[in-house]
């Protein structure tokens, strides 16, 4: 049994008088000690993936189908309360943007507080007149910030980028989750914050044993701190499998596309490739592949069917799936 497992997750949402799926058929595996980066284009579904496990996903109509498992139990059919008791706890989530997730009206120590309140039954004034704020500092020191006195003291508009980002994540960890969702936590960063914030990413999880699913578009971001990863598109994963393997011999041609346009291919002189055309728009995702109009590998003879996520040989035995008609075929 995986700690965390979604087996054909779907998210339809209700914009306007139409449905529209934004997530289809996600299927993930997570263990204690795993990280998978799930990677992308910007609008591809990574953060209403994200959502979907927590159980937050946006105040509009929706439909979800499929299973998450978690522990054994399919989060998907328990009550609100239930599943209150899981959220934070069981799995946190570092969310993408620091600068509107934090309550902007709040002190740092006043948000901090009120997770452990929340999660560890931790008074404000414990009736033993123990004071809760070594814990706290203790939290944010853990996530690599010096001066925690000072950051319990703050407004988030009083932190630089950084900060805020490891104060979030000590937001996440805070109930002890076994799951930690970490969205773009380094997207508003310079590469030396950003660096130094991952390899620390990486020593908690290690420390902590936790699972950790990574969430970027930056796939230098994802081979610096994960093991797995799967790549989506469109609401589909379209490639899984070890990091290694897939980067160093993508089999889709949107990862192909994806790594061959990432800025640590630039030649000096030489254009960067870019991917043609964009990201579909949810409410006309292309019928069958989903690739296909900006697919370079394109063949008229694709059958006009949707293609599955299919097992690939691997040299090391290791699970790989690609969604692609022409998979195996020389290219
Ligand atoms: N609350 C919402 N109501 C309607 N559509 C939404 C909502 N949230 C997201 N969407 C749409 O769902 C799609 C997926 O959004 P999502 O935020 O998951 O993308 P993403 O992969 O996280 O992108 P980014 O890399 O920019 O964060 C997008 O087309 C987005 O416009
Ligand atoms: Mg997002």
């Amino acid at each position: 049994m995986h700690l965390l497992e979604t087996k054909g997750l779907d998210l339809h949402l209700k914009l306007g008088e139409s449905w529209v799926q934004v997530l289809d058929g996600v299927s993930l595996v997570l263990d204690p000690g795993s990280s998978l980066a799930l990677v992308g284009e910007s609008g591809c579904g990574k953060s209403l993936c994200a959502l979907t496990l927590m159980g937050l996903v946006p105040a509009v109509e929706h439909r979800i189908e499929g299973s998450i498992i978690f522990k054994g139990r399919d989060l998907l059919l328990l009550s609100e309360r239930e599943r209150r008791c899981i959220r934070g706890s069981g799995i946190g989530l570092c969310y993408q943007d620091s600068s509107t997730a934090l309550n902007p009206v709040l002190r740092i120590g006043t948000q901090l507080m009120e997770i452990l309140h929340v999660h560890h039954r931790v008074s404000p004034r414990l009736a033993s007149g123990e004071d809760p704020e070594p814990l706290a500092r203790r939290m944010l020191e853990r996530v690599g910030l010096e001066e925690p006195r000072r950051v319990l003291r703050s407004y988030p508009h009083q932190l630089s980028g950084g900060e805020r980002q490891r104060v979030m994540l000590a937001l996440a960890l805070a109930p002890g989750p076994a799951v930690l969702l970490a969205d773009e936590p380094t997207a508003s960063l310079d590469v030396t914050v950003q660096a130094g914030l991952l390899d620390l990413l990486r020593l908690l999880c290690r420390e902590l044993d936790l699972a950790l699913l990574l969430i970027t578009h930056d796939l230098a971001v994802a081979a610096r701190t994960c093991r797995d990863v799967a790549v989506m598109y469109a609401g589909q994963i379209v490639e899984t499998g070890p990091l290694g393997e897939v980067f160093s011999q993508p089999a889709h041609p949107y990862t192909r596309a994806l790594l061959a346009s990432h800025p640590s291919n630039a030649r000096p002189g030489v254009d960067l490739p870019t991917i043609p055309g964009r990201v579909p728009n949810i409410l006309r995702y292309p019928r069958a592949c989903r690739f296909k109009p900006r697919c370079t590998i394109f063949s008229e003879n694709c059958p006009p069917t949707e293609p599955r996520l299919t097992a690939l040989p691997s040299p090391t035995g290791s699970t790989r799936q690609s969604r692609c008609h022409l998979q195996g075929l020389p290219l």
